[in-house]
C-alpha cells in the first residue's frame, strides 16, 4: 500500500470513529398555526442551515406537545443542539399560546432551540425598525404604525417603544386595534395608543405631529396617499413594509433604502427586507449552535441591531 493509500484507510478509519455529533443531521421542525405551514419559512429554513426539515400545519397548544417530545427526547445532551423548531402562522395570539405550550414541556436538559416569527413578525419587524433606528435616534419621537393590529404591526410597536419612541398604532375598528394594544400590553408591559383610522383621510389625522410612519398594513392595501405624507410638516422617517404592488405608502419606493424624499427619509419593503432575510437566516443559524435559545422579539431584534448597516 502507497502511502496516500494508506492515510487514505487512516482517514477513513478516523471518520468512523468520529462521534455521532459530527454526523449528525440538523433537524428543523416547523409548526405553524396555520393549516399549510409556510413554504418561505421553509425555504429560509434551508437556507439558514437546516439539513432537513419537517413541516407541520394546524399545530396548537394542545397538539404539540407529543412533537416537542419527540424532539426533545431522541438524542443525547451534547446533540441536543442539531435538533430545533421553528414556530410560524398567521395569528400572533395563538402562536404565543403554542410558544408557551412548547416550552411548558422543556426540563432540565430535555430542551431544544425555539425561533419563534409568526408571519415574519419578529425578524420583518426588527430590520425594520433596526434601519429606523440606525438612520436616527428614535427616543422622545412620536411614532405611529398603520394597520399596526397584524404580527408585524405588533412586534413593531414594541420595538419602536422600547427604542423610547412614543408609539401609536392604528386599526380599522376600535375593538381590533384595541385587543392588539392589550396583547401587547399583556406580552411586554408597554402601553400603546390605539386609534381607530378606517380610511386613509383618518390615518393621515392620526399621523398629524408624528415624527415616524410604518405601515405594516395587509399585502396590496394602500394606507396613505402620497400628498398625505409628503405634506406633513413633522414626518421625519418612513417605511412601508407591504410588497405587494400597490405601495402601502403610495409614493415609497420598493427598494427605497434611506432614500430622501421632500424631506423625508424613506424607507421601503425590500430596502430593509434584504437585511430581514439575512437576520432571519442567521437565526436559523444559531438556533443549531446550541440546544436552549429561545428566538424572539427581544432576541431577534438584538441580534438585527448586531447586522443592520455592515
Ligand atoms: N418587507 C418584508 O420583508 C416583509 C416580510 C414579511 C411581511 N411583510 C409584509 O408586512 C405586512 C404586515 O404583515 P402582517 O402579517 O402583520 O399583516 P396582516 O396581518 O395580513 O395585516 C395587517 C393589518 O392590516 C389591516 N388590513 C387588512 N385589510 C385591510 C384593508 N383592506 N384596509 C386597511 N387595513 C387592512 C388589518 O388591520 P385592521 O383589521 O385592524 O384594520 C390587519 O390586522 C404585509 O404587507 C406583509 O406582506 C413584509
Amino acid at each position: 500500500m502507497g502511502v496516500r493509500q494508506a492515510a487514505a484507510s487512516r482517514d477513513k478509519i478516523a471518520a468512523l470513529k468520529e462521534p455521532c455529533s459530527a454526523k449528525m443531521k440538523k433537524l428543523l421542525y416547523q409548526f405553524d398555526t396555520d393549516t399549510l405551514p409556510s413554504v418561505f419559512d421553509n425555504v429560509v429554513g434551508y437556507d439558514g442551515g437546516a439539513d432537513h426539515i419537517s413541516a407541520y400545519g394546524g399545530v396548537n397548544a394542545e397538539n404539540v406537545g407529543a412533537l416537542v417530545e419527540g424532539a426533545i427526547f431522541t438524542r443525547s445532551p451534547k446533540d441536543k443542539k442539531n435538533t430545533a423548531v421553528f414556530l410560524g402562522g398567521s395569528n400572533m395570539l395563538q402562536g404565543e399560546a403554542v410558544l408557551m405550550a412548547i416550552r411548558a414541556k422543556f426540563f432540565a436538559k430535555f430542551r431544544v432551540s425555539v425561533m419563534f416569527d409568526c408571519n415574519g413578525s419578529n425578524t420583518t419587524a426588527a430590520a425594520a425598525v433596526a434601519w429606523l433606528a440606525h438612520t436616527c435616534a428614535l427616543t422622545g419621537k412620536r411614532a405611529v404604525v398603520l394597520a399596526g393590529s397584524g404580527p408585524v404591526g405588533q412586534r413593531a410597536a414594541v420595538l419602536l417603544a422600547r427604542e423610547g419612541a412614543d408609539v401609536a398604532v392604528t386599526g380599522r375598528r376600535r375593538a381590533g386595534i384595541q385587543a392588539a394594544c392589550d396583547a401587547i400590553k399583556t406580552r411586554f408591559g408597554i402601553d400603546v395608543e390605539a386609534i381607530e383610522a378606517a380610511t386613509n383621510a383618518d390615518r393621515a389625522a392620526a399621523i398629524q405631529g408624528a415624527h415616524i410612519v410604518l405601515a405594516t398594513g395587509a399585502s396590496g392595501v394602500t394606507l396613505l396617499d402620497a400628498k398625505q405624507w409628503q405634506e406633513n410638516p413633522s414626518l421625519e422617517l418612513i417605511a412601508d413594509a407591504n410588497a405587494s404592488p400597490p405601495a402601502g405608502i403610495e409614493g415609497v419606493g420598493l427598494s427605497d433604502r434611506a432614500a430622501s424624499s421632500h424631506g423625508k427619509i424613506l424607507f421601503g419593503p425590500l430596502g430593509f427586507g434584504a437585511l430581514k432575510l439575512a437576520l432571519h437566516r442567521a437565526c436559523i443559524a444559531r438556533l443549531f449552535e446550541q440546544n436552549d435559545l429561545v428566538l424572539d422579539a427581544e432576541e431577534i431584534y438584538a441580534i438585527a441591531k448586531g447586522m443592520v448597516g455592515s
